[in-house]
């Protein structure tokens, strides 16, 4: 049994009854925290994510300011492609660049053999240094992206709308797509392994492109991957899959290996809850763009989500990462009313 002092976040993906549902923010280390930009004018984006104490400093940032039930550690899911040496740039303003994508069969067969533990030390020294900090009062969340999002970048090079280049590698060529999908899943399964050992209380598996492809391409490329990764660290973890505009497949993400889904705000919560036939907890769905509206109507709609979802089964949280120019009060306003919920 855990001895984290607030476990909401584990009683709820355990299926427990709980006082209220738990809440905390996807991307919350960092971006809208004044904090946060004062350390992002010093370092770059790898050296902050490289040094345990900067990343501890920015995971634990959300929980004193803003008061959220669950710490996320401060990395990104695009450290695996760099274990695998693949070069990854952080562009400010722009986001991710890998200068030499991956495009042939031959370029996947090429991709080394590596100790990830060994690579990604530093996430470890990162959790390590967390753990202490948080010293047992909210869990700690780590975290990794689906195969299927991290080959979007891996093959697109970059951020893209479409990722079209990365649906054609995988669409004219899918013995490679299905080989490097395979690399990014064992090497993903033995980075999380490790998290889980260092102390991660649940892993978060971030598809945030899997609503770029159709119901039956979601089932080739994306599903299996993820399955695999889930099945892979049960049952000593919780794991949460969170698919960003995948509401078609809940029914199919229901039936793996995983204590929790994540949904967006193009779904109602009586949607998700019928798809997956109420039977799973959920996770989500506040607009990101919605805690630009006034405080009141923030509160307003926090608990119109709340009534909707119920309070059991339920972890409250946004439907995609919190936008950088959220001004850290509205913030506060929607975790506050969430933490003030009684069912009425
Ligand atoms: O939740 C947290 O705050 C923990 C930290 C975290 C980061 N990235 C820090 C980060 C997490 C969980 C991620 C995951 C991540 N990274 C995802 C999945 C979640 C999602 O939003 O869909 C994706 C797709 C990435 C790839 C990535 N990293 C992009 C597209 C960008 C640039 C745009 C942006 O989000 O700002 C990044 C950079 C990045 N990762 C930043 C942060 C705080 C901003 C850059 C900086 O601080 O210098």
């Amino acid at each position: 049994m855990s001895t984290i002092k607030n476990d909401l976040l584990l009683r709820a993906l355990r299926g427990e009854e709980v006082a209220r549902p738990p809440v905390w923010m996807m991307r919350q280390a960092g971006r809208y925290l004044p904090d946060f930009m004062k350390l992002k004018r010093q370092y770059s984006f790898f050296e902050r994510v490289e040094n345990p104490e900067l990343a501890t400093e920015i995971t634990v940032m959300p929980v004193h300011q803003v008061g959220v039930d669950a710490a996320i550690l401060f990395c990104d899911i695009l450290v695996i492609p760099q274990a695998l040496e693949v070069e990854v740039q952080m562009v400010p303003g722009k986001g991710p660049y890998i200068p030499k994508p991956i495009r042939t069969a031959a370029q996947v067969d090429a991709l080394p053999e590596v100790d990830v533990a060994e690579r990604l030390h530093y996430v470890y020294q990162a959790i390590d240094h967390t753990k202490a900090a948080l010293e047992q009062s909210v869990p700690l969340l780590g975290f990794a992206g689906s195969p299927w999002t991290i080959l979007c970048y891996m093959v697109e090079g970059q951020g893209s709308k479409t990722f079209d280049q990365a649906k054609a590698f995988c669409f004219s060529n899918p013995e490679a797509a299905h080989k490097l999908l395979q690399k990014i899943t064992d090497v993903t399964i033995a980075y999380l392994r490790k998290k889980q050992e260092h102390g991660c209380d649940a892993i978060q598996i971030f598809d945030s492109w899997g609503g770029l492809l159709s119901p039956q391409d979601y089932r080739i490329f994306s599903l299996p991957y993820i399955r695999q990764i889930a099945a892979a660290l049960q049952p000593q973890t919780p794991v949460i899959a969170f698919g960003k505009g995948c509401w078609f497949a809940l029914e199919e993400m229901a039936q793996m290996p995983v204590n929790a889904l994540g949904v967006d705000w193009t779904i109602t919560p009586q949607m998700a809850r019928e798809f997956t036939k109420y039977n799973i907890t959920i996770q989500g769905n506040f607009d990101p763009a919605r805690l630009l509206s006034p405080i009141p109507e923030i509160e307003r709609l926090t608990r119109i989500m709340l009534d909707e979802f119920g309070t059991y089964k339920y972890i409250a949280n946004l439907g995609h990462g919190i936008l950088p120019n959220v001004p850290v009060d509205n913030a506060r306003a929607f975790v506050n009313t969430v933490k003030e919920y009684v069912l009425r």
